[in-house]
């Protein structure tokens, strides 16, 4: 009879843990409704890693970006903040971080760093424009950009897509994505204030999105493509709170809405 109840003690802390395993195993974005996104759907997706030959890139993720020209990627400024021109690379047009279609920046210049140049007051944005040293293959796939006022997309279902941080510390190889919705700034703001107990402003620039209950970007989900309509709208940021500051299912994502970078998107990427 002891020994009976034992091994259904031993049963149920199996069970405990396969229910755990299998939750840590599904999520990279984290949370609900998180799949590994298929090729045809993010041809244009780029990966930004450390610039090493070791195979094992996902170890290496700096960042997730978009390819928007035959030689410019967008992703997030503060992915670019800490990193040298010779230290990154990015792995273009694979679901896959292991591809090795690698390419390597010429320049890169943030909107803040653009708006100085304009000698505009710079406010807090985070979008930056990578310059690839070659021109990618004739035909080679770019996401399309396109504007939408917040107005417009409050309500809307958007999807994104990252290589970032799975719950224990690694990383996919697989680009893994999901579908958020966008809410209005005061359902942002009351969320992010309300976690981070301090009064928190969201600004024009930034929308916000919730899962289905809940998804979070992690640490390498930054930079990555928002998509609505199958055109690139957005460009994820963060969270509010941080993703280093835990888990909590009012917890929101933040992307730059392109919409406010028009001008220096189209300077920038008419650039020389
Ligand atoms: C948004 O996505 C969720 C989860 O996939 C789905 O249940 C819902 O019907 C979608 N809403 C719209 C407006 O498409």
């Amino acid at each position: 009879m002891g020994s009976q109840s034992n091994i259904l003690k031993i049963c149920i802390a199996i069970l405990e843990l396969l229910i755990a395993c299998n939750f840590a195993s599904v999520d990279a974005w984290i949370g609900h409704g998180i799949t590994q996104a298929r090729q045809q759907d993010f041809p244009f997706i780029v990966a930004i890693t450390k610039r090493i030959e070791n195979i094992n890139a996902e170890r290496y993720i700096v960042c997730t970006g978009t390819l928007v020209s035959s030689q410019d990627v967008l992703t997030a400024a503060h992915c670019t903040n800490n990193e040298e021109l010779n230290g990154i690379q990015l792995i273009v047009g694979s679901v896959d971080i292991r591809s090795t279609n690698r390419h390597y920046p010429l320049w890169w210049i943030s909107q803040y760093q653009w708006a100085m140049y304009q000698l505009n007051y710079p406010y807090q944005t985070d979008v930056a424009v990578i310059r690839l040293i070659n021109r990618l293959e004739f035909g080679t796939p770019y996401a399309l950009i396109s504007f939408y006022t917040l107005e417009d997309l409050v309500g809307r279902n958007v999807t994104t897509a990252g290589w970032g941080e799975i719950q224990n510390g690694a990383y996919p190889s697989t680009l893994r994505t999901t579908t958020t919705r966008i809410i209005s700034r005061e359902e942002c703001q009351m969320r992010a204030t309300m976690l981070e107990q301090r009064s928190l402003r969201v600004e024009n620039n930034v929308l916000c999105s919730v899962g289905f209950p809940y998804a979070f970007m992690m640490t390498g989900d930054s930079g990555g493509p928002v998509i609505y309509n199958n055109e690139l709208i957005a460009i994820s940021t963060g969270t509010g709170p941080l993703p280093d500051q835990g888990m909590h299912p009012d917890k929101v994502n933040l992307h730059d809405n392109l919409y406010y970078y028009r001008r220096y998107l189209y300077e920038t990427l008419n650039a020389d």
